[in-house]
């Protein structure tokens, strides 16, 4: 920008206009704009016009210029030099920000209308001419390439954080203001509360978010898939091997699968209905063939943005070398690669924290010694998959059943939950119910009446546990295990939590 140039006085009319700046500030309204009238009618023009001295048009003093022109009158005019338009523009909108009493939303929309499409060419510019979108990886593979970016080039371009600093305000107004504009036809009505300064820009993204969460309600509900052939396994335990029921369930049905998959340890499960034993002690590479085989059938199962929960031991599972020694092997990556082989998602974990298992003391090993101490394993995890997506949308038009309390409790990802207390529990490995509660609530969506929420399935359900819990949650279930003993115990389960919600004069399909 250059120095101001000269004072000098002008008859209004020898002078342009540019229809972009014009338009760029709100215009006064009739009050305002009759008042500054009279005051030039009885004083004339007191402060001096600004002409961007290049272009001869008027950049600051519209309503001045025009009564001046109206009245047939002279006016005082500074000329300022400026390199462009984009220059001229920041100047402007400055200097107004600084006179008029402008609200955060209004400082906003005057800067993205101003240039908005300027801003985003400089960034178009930027990445076009070999700089990075910002973040290392980009910087490395530039260099890889062998492509060196000016400097200026290389710089990140922030678009909200330009704009904010001229707007004086923070980047997520910025992108909230953006937000709504861009669907100014919907939300014409907020946002002339916003320039009106009668809301804050917080409760209107809350009442936009509300309204946008129950119309995508309404569309799913518009769309529900009715499922076909479902009721032979909705709501059942089925006594069969993994693979053989996972098959029954139809494609992109099951909004969560949550299971504690057997962890090859030589678990001592009992013999299957042919009477063979339930095998848990295959080589290494094979147990890991069979489970990627039962992800497999879970991706399918799966609705998009249905989860898949994983509760395991982070180093149950032991692996033999050429020698049959056994060794401690961290379960946890393997299941990983296999998910990402598979195609899901990882979306979180959580560190399930059992808090009733200190007694336990023998497991110590060498007593107060380096030498050889054994941990105690009192937690365990939680691993969370996702198909597709992370969001998981409501398809029963039900709201969330979970309490603000059970919500923040539920999304930490360090869960204390004991471990199963039940007197009697005929399993040597099964979850606790509230752990199984937890991550039903927390994971998939309550029906409209009971036992028509999100179906959830484990695929090795024991005693039923997570059946149990879906039922008492109002949550379609199917739980698969391969002994006859377990399948049994977990009808029984169920069998009760349907009873009782039967009691409690909810409706139930059978189990
Ligand atoms: C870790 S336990 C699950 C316990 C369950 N979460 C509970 O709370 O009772 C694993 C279960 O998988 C079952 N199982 C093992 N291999 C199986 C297979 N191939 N098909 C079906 N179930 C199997 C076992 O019978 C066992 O009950």
């Amino acid at each position: 920008m250059d120095t101001q140039k000269s004072k000098v006085m002008v008859m209004a009319t020898t002078l342009g206009t540019d229809r972009k700046f014009r338009r760029m500030l709100p215009p006064l309204d009739e009050r305002q704009y009759n008042s500054l009238k009279a005051d030039i009618e009885r004083h004339g023009v007191i402060d001096p016009l600004v002409v961007w001295e290049e272009k001869g048009v008027v950049l600051d003093g519209h309503n001045r210029y025009k009564i001046a022109r109206e009245l047939g009158i002279k006016v005082p005019v500074l000329k300022i030099g400026f390199d462009d338009e984009f220059e001229a523009s920041r100047w402007v909108l400055a200097r107004q920000f600084d006179r008029r009493q402008m609200n955060a939303f209004q400082r906003i929309e005057a800067v993205l209308k101003l240039y908005g499409d300027e801003y985003a060419r400089r960034a178009q510019r930027r990445r076009v001419e070999g700089g990075r979108k910002g973040g290392k990886t980009s910087r490395a593979k530039e260099a890889r390439k062998g492509r060196q970016g000016s400097d200026k080039a290389c710089e990140p371009f922030h678009f909200n954080a330009e704009v904010a600093a001229l707007a004086r305000t923070n980047t997520d107004y910025v992108s909230k203001v953006k937000g709504l504009l861009q669907k100014e036809e919907k939300y014409g009505r907020y946002i002339d509360q916003l320039r009106r300064g009668e809301q804050s820009i917080n409760s209107i993204r809350f009442k936009v978010d509300a309204g946008e969460r129950q119309a995508r309600r309404q569309r799913f509900l518009a769309e529900k898939v009715v499922f076909e052939n479902t009721s032979a396994v909705e709501n059942q335990i089925l006594c069969c091997d993994a693979m053989e029921g996972l098959r029954q369930i139809p494609d992109e049905s099951v909004s969560l699968v949550f299971t504690s998959i057997p962890y090859n340890v030589r678990s001592k499960y009992g013999n299957n209905s042919q009477g063979k034993p339930i095998d848990d002690d295959r080589p290494w590479a094979q147990y890991l063939a069979w489970l990627k085989t039962i992800f497999l059938e879970w991706k399918r199962i799966l609705r998009k943005g249905g989860r898949a929960v994983i509760n395991c031991d982070s180093i149950r599972t032991r692996d033999s070398d050429d020698r049959g020694r056994y060794f401690k092997r961290p379960i946890v990556k393997d299941i990983d690669i296999l998910m990402d082989e598979v195609g899901l998602l990882y979306f979180d974990d959580i560190a399930w924290v059992k808090k009733n298992v200190r007694n336990n003391k023998c497991q110590w090993g060498t007593h107060r010694s380096p030498q050889q101490p054994i941990l105690r394993r009192e937690a365990e995890y939680l691993l969370v998959f996702c198909k597709d997506q992370w969001e998981l949308p409501c398809i029963t038009g039900q709201e969330s059943d979970m309490t603000s309390e059970e919500f923040a409790t539920l999304t930490s990802n360090v869960w204390h939950v004991p471990a199963e207390t039940r007197p009697y529990c005929p399993h040597p490995c099964a979850f606790s119910e509230p752990l199984a509660y937890g991550v039903i609530k927390l994971f998939s969506w309550p029906g409209r009446h009971a036992a028509d929420g999100d179906w959830v399935v484990d695929c090795f359900s024991g005693t039923g546990t997570t059946c149990a819990m879906a039922a008492r949650l109002g949550r379609k279930f199917t739980g698969i295990d391969a002994s006859p003993n377990f399948c049994r115990a977990a009808r029984e389960r169920v069998g009760k939590e349907l009873k009782t919600r039967k009691a409690e004069g909810q409706s139930v399909t059978a189990a």
